[in-house]
């Protein structure tokens, strides 16, 4: 049978990576696709010719829309990332009739919807395997291991640059910003850093998931979404004194009034295996009805890993080139005319427990303030600590568990709390997560 041919957009540290993983892997890659894949056209305004052996033998040019018009290309892949041009080029590939396959969570998150409904109309395939969580097959998972279940929730950390700077933070001490320099040199880091520590870059891999899960359409902008730009070292060794570690998630979960969609630095039991995912690793924990709890682990970034997903993308483009497009796995895992529109929850409708960290004057009664509004509120606390008083200062450190609360509640008990004379400053929250049940 003839190779599929491919058109490449973008020769950086992914695309790099996809062409040399089909270079090097090309003879195994044919014996599983049933055919060869071969990329023939290429768009990139700078790349190394050194570290890619063969690229010689490839159109290259500076023209991304000349490679999604090259008649003779059957798939596109899209890795300059970021939204535009990247929508148009994408669109416009569909347009011409070509499948798609990307790594681009931002486009997908945002415009997946409209890029999606486009495919459908034309009968082309767009995959996005490497969009979520680099090299570890979660869609696949998803989509396909899953797919006898009705997910309960997903809990995932999945921005590579973020778990490393948390970690770094927590083993050596290190300080924030440092941390993030190396994670950049390191090429884990988007080109807009702050879509790393502010949670963008989650918040998009998280909005893909919770369609998968339960079959609703992108929503990204309902995603609550919160950084670990304001963790503190203080706030790592507490929730570890606690039994605790600091992970920033993404949660999705089903509940009776709707889906919750939520990055945020968590505080999580430091016995789940999740809390012991370190480094620039990714790990997926999804809780299914009749499997029960899954977790999926491995490298949520970097060259090779990410271009292992992107080259299995090729690989099921390839093998479903021939079969009707009503047969094929749904983008959404659902059926496009069976996706449900769940309400998103705001995140005040959201439940659940809560690590405080206030500074209060060392003076008589300031506890019984704080747990009056806490029973005030109907929020029951689960631990308190509190440090001894640094010899010659008036204010003291309380940390508090609280049980799982709504967070309009929370957020009342601490609007009365921070308004007390007592205290000073304000009350820094950090979300818990047991990670348990249902
Ligand atoms: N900046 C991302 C991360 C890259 O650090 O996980 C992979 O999406």
């Amino acid at each position: 049978m003839k190779p599929v041919k491919v058109g490449l957009l973008g020769l950086g540290t992914v695309g790099g990576g996809t062409f040399n993983v089909l270079q090097r892997n090309a003879e195994e890659i044919a014996r599983r696709a049933g055919r060869g894949i071969e990329i023939s056209h290429a768009a990139a305004r700078d790349y190394d010719p050194a570290h890619l052996p063969g690229i010689e033998h490839i159109q290259i040019s500076e023209d991304a829309f000349g490679v999604v018009e090259d008649p003779e290309l059957d798939i596109v892949v899209e890795l300059i990332g970021g939204y535009e041009p990247a929508r148009e080029l994408v669109l416009k590939a569909i347009a011409n009739g070509k499948h798609v396959v990307t790594a681009n969570k931002a486009l997908i998150a945002t415009h997946g919807n409209e890029i999606f409904a486009a495919a459908q109309r034309q009968g082309v395939m767009v995959a996005f395997e490497a969009a979520v969580a680099g090299g570890i097959p979660i869609i696949k998972a998803l989509r396909e291991g899953l797919s006898a279940n009705r997910i309960n929730w997903i809990a995932g950390i999945i921005n590579g640059t973020g778990n490393f700077i948390l970690t770094e933070m927590r083993d050596k001490g290190r300080e924030f910003a440092d941390v993030l320099a190396e994670a950049q040199q390191l090429g884990y880091a988007e080109a807009d850093p702050t879509f790393d520590v502010e949670g963008i870059d989650a918040a998009h891999k998280l909005a893909i998931l919770g369609s998968l899960a339960f079959g609703i359409p992108l929503q990204f902008d309902k995603v609550y979404t919160e950084g670990i730009s304001r963790i503190t070292g203080e706030d790592v060794s507490y929730a570890e004194q606690l039994g605790y570690r600091i992970k920033h998630l993404g949660i999705t979960r089903r509940t009776g009034s709707g889906v919750e969609l939520r990055v945020h630095p968590t505080l999580i039991p430091d016995r789940r295996l999740i809390a012991n995912v370190d480094g620039v690793m990714n790990a997926v924990l999804v809780h299914a009805d009749a499997v029960g709890p899954t977790l999926y682990y491995g490298a949520g970034a970097g060259s090779e890993p990410t271009a292992s997903a992107v080259v299995a993308d090729l690989v099921d483009v390839a093998r479903t080139l021939t079969a009707d497009p009503e047969n094929r796995v749904p983008h959404l895992a659902f059926q496009p005319d069976a996706l449900s529109d769940l309400p998103i929850l705001a995140m005040e409708d959201v439940e659940t427990a809560y690590y405080l960290r206030l500074c209060a004057q060392d003076q008589p009664g300031v506890m019984a303030d704080i747990t009056r509004i806490f029973g005030d509120a109907g929020i029951s606390i689960e631990a308190i600590l509190q440090q001894e008083p640094q010899e010659g200062e008036q204010t003291v450190t309380v940390i508090l568990l609280t049980r799982a609360v709504r967070e309009r509640q929370m957020n009342t008990a601490i609007g009365r709390i921070e308004g007390l004379d007592t205290i000073e400053g304000h009350v820094t929250r950090i979300r818990v997560e047991h990670l348990s049940g249902q």
